[in-house]
């Protein structure tokens, strides 16, 4: 059965090789996904080579666990592995790399001049066929596609962490995104082995809207003097991670951009957490100290 508001699936276009902007967190994840679902060339790109050795290095770590758990056999493993390959963006090697990509996504940093800038330099390589998808959490699609030549192949693909394990896609429709650019999202989404639903293009969309929400409320119960670990767990059993271990999955900056970006939109509905913002600013990963703060001193 067609997905609610998905187009015509004869309208999509063949994925024959995928290029990943960014190889971090999502990005590695990402790459990951999709040489074991379509099987096709993954190139991934960053900024600098150390962080493109590290993303490959992520998926051929991954797909050795899969080996070693049984889950699939040696030529597979090492078909997979041969299908990932890295580039660094920009110069002329980024620019090969992604010459004949049909399908391009990227998840670099939560800030929409930055992926702006990634679609503007990504256009000036690629077919005017070739899809950009994003994986913003919050960000318009809308606003992405602008300022670029063919605002039509922009979509939102946005996917959950652990990529791996997490069944939902939310596939956002800019004001300007056809109908092929849809179809190709919902067909590769659903080889991807994902759930997919249409989302609005409105800020957080729809999970991270209503996570913001909860997360607001969470950093509140903390900055009225809660201890964090008590908060996680008063959730034991309810939810199928705590809320803190979830935020330090998730990352606390793109969390508190999360929150962010809707008390922006809704300054009365959504709380942007003091504590939250002084753990990003510290740059800390973890999410609480040994005196149960989440401050980060
Ligand atoms: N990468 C790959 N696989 C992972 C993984 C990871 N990081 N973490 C867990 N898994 C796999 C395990 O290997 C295991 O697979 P097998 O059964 O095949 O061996 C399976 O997931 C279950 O793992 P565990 O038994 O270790 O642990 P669990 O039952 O506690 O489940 C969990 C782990 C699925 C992560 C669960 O805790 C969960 O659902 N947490 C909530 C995650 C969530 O809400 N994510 C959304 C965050 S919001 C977001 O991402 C949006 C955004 O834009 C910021």
């Amino acid at each position: 059965k067609r997905p609610a508001g998905a187009p015509d699936r004869s309208l999509a276009r063949p994925v024959t090789k995928v290029g990943i902007v960014g190889a971090g967190l999502m990005a590695s994840q990402l790459a990951l996904l999709f040489v074991r679902r379509l099987e096709v060339p993954v190139v991934l790109t960053d900024l600098d080579q150390e962080r493109v050795d590290k993303g490959v290095a992520y998926v051929h770590a991954e797909i050795d666990k899969l080996l070693a758990k049984g889950r699939i056999g040696g030529d597979k493993a090492n078909r997979h592995k041969a299908l990932v390959s890295g580039a660094l963006s920009g110069g002329a090697e980024g620019v090969d790399a992604f010459s004949d990509a049909d399908f391009v996504i990227e998840a670099v940093f939560e800030e929409m001049s930055v992926k702006k800038q990634v679609f503007a330099d990504v256009e000036k390589t690629v077919s005017p066929e070739c899809i950009l998808a994003t994986n913003t959490s919050s960000l318009s699609i809308t606003e992405m596609a602008a300022d670029l030549e063919h605002p039509e192949r922009v979509v939102g693909f946005h996917f959950f962490n652990p990529v791996a394990v997490m069944p939902l896609l939310e596939i956002v429709k800019g004001e300007r995104t056809d109908d092929a650019t849809l179809a190709t999202a919902f067909a590769t989404g659903k080889a991807l082995k994902k759930t997919t639903i249409l989302v609005k293009d409105s800020p957080s969309f729809i999970v991270n809207r209503l996570l913001g929400r909860f997360m607001g409320g969470v950093g509140r119960i903390v900055d009225e003097g809660t201890p964090v670990p008590v908060v996680d767990s008063a959730f034991a059993g309810v939810a199928p991670m705590p809320p803190f271990m979830l935020l330090s999955l998730v990352g606390p900056a793109i969390a508190l951009h999360n929150n962010e970006t809707l008390h922006r939109a809704f300054p009365d509905r959504f709380y942007v957490s003091p504590a939250l913002e002084r753990v990003v600013a510290a740059r800390k990963a973890a999410y609480y100290g040994p005196d149960g703060s989440l401050d980060p001193e």
